[in-house]
């Protein structure tokens, strides 16, 4: 039942009161465009999130231009937006000169990622798990030196493309590296959407059980078989409080085949509200802000709930 838009409220025992939510869309849901969405529209879409009530909202990535030429504009796009108040606008950093031309900028949250898996790491960066958590040491040090929160970012947590099962230690392992290297909060990467929620559980457990406490863990599920929402649930159940998400259910991983968009932020919200947990989001304006971008990509947003908020009055 929806009363003016929104869910009914009807609340759950033993789930948290206030979810943070880390919004993707201008950097998982754009990276995998085809064509190019000007600096402009892409510093709209942010403003329109902000405006929106999300606080942290990632905003590109300071990778090589040739691995993500939609996010080439990096320099460009950072300065349009960097002045937004109360607003969190963290970026991906993939080595030092990522750090360098983030800090450059006067960037003060950081992402390094990382993979659990030597496949994804080797498409996705050029380098094993090894040598790429040895890039990135210094680059979490340096960023800590210089004030900025670092996140760690751990994909292919329950599946790979070319790997099939990943072994939890495995995760585990690259998790505790990150944790050891200083970073601030991790997010566990279901890269290609396969999880489902009892695996979600026991990777919350087992990180537990290594000393990687819950309050450090943000989710960060793709939507490919629907179970997003589900896995999500069953994380908020463990305690967690911070879960990604992309505006319009945007996204893709151009380095991974059969990675699909993102948890919608509108399905996440949805189903948050409907549980009477605070997220500080409008949705009548989020759904708006995917309506107009969806407009700019020329093809309507995945999400159900946009698409049932955008039609309901016709
Ligand atoms: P490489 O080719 O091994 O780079 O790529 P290199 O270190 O050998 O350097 C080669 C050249 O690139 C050098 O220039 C460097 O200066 C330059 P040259 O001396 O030849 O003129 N270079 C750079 N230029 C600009 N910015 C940089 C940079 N680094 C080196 N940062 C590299 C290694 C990491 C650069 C490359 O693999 C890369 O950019 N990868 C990024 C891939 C990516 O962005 N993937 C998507 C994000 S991850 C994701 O979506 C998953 C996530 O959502 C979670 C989930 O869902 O699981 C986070
Ligand atoms: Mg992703």
């Amino acid at each position: 039942m929806t009363v003016n838009g929104l869910p009914m409220v009807v609340p759950a025992s033993d789930l948290p009161e206030r979810v943070r939510i880390h919004e993707v869309g201008a950097r998982d849901g754009l990276q995998n465009e085809q064509r190019v969405v000007p600096a402009e529209i892409k510093a709209e879409f942010i403003r329109r999130l902000a405006d929106a009530g999300l606080t942290t909202i990632e905003a590109t990535s300071f990778v090589h231009p040739k691995w993500v030429p939609q996010l080439a504009d990096a320099e460009q796009l950072f300065p349009l937006i960097s002045d937004l108040p109360g607003v969190e606008l963290p970026v991906l950093v993939p080595n030092q000169r990522g750090l360098d031309r983030a800090l450059a900028l006067g960037a003060d949250r950081v992402a390094v990622f990382a993979s659990a898996t030597e496949s994804f790491a080797k498409a996705n960066l050029n380098r094993t798990v090894d040598e790429s958590l040895a890039v990135f040491a210094p680059v979490v040090r340096q960023a800590k030196d210089a004030g900025a929160h670092v996140r760690g970012y751990v994909s292919m947590c329950f599946g790979d493309p070319w790997e099939g099962a990943v072994p939890l230690h495995q995760v585990a392992r690259v998790c505790t590296a990150l944790r050891d290297m200083g970073c601030d909060e991790l997010s566990l990467g279901d890269t290609i959407g396969v999880a489902t929620p009892g695996h979600v559980l026991e990777l919350l457990s087992l990180l537990n059980e290594e000393r990687v406490p819950t309050n450090m863990i943000g989710v960060h599920f793709h939507d490919t078989y629907g179970q997003a929402l589900a896995n999500t649930y069953a994380a908020l159940e463990h305690g967690v409080t911070t879960v990604d998400a992309s505006a319009g259910g945007l996204g893709g991983c151009p380095y991974a085949k059969s990675a699909t968009g993102n948890l919608a932020t509108e399905d996440l919200v949805w189903m948050l509200h409907g549980l009477g947990i605070e997220t500080g989001v409008d949705l009548g304006r989020l759904t708006a802000t995917s309506v107009w971008m969806a407009a700019h990509l020329d093809r309507p947003s995945p999400s159900r709930t946009v698409r049932a908020l955008s039609h309901k009055d016709q």
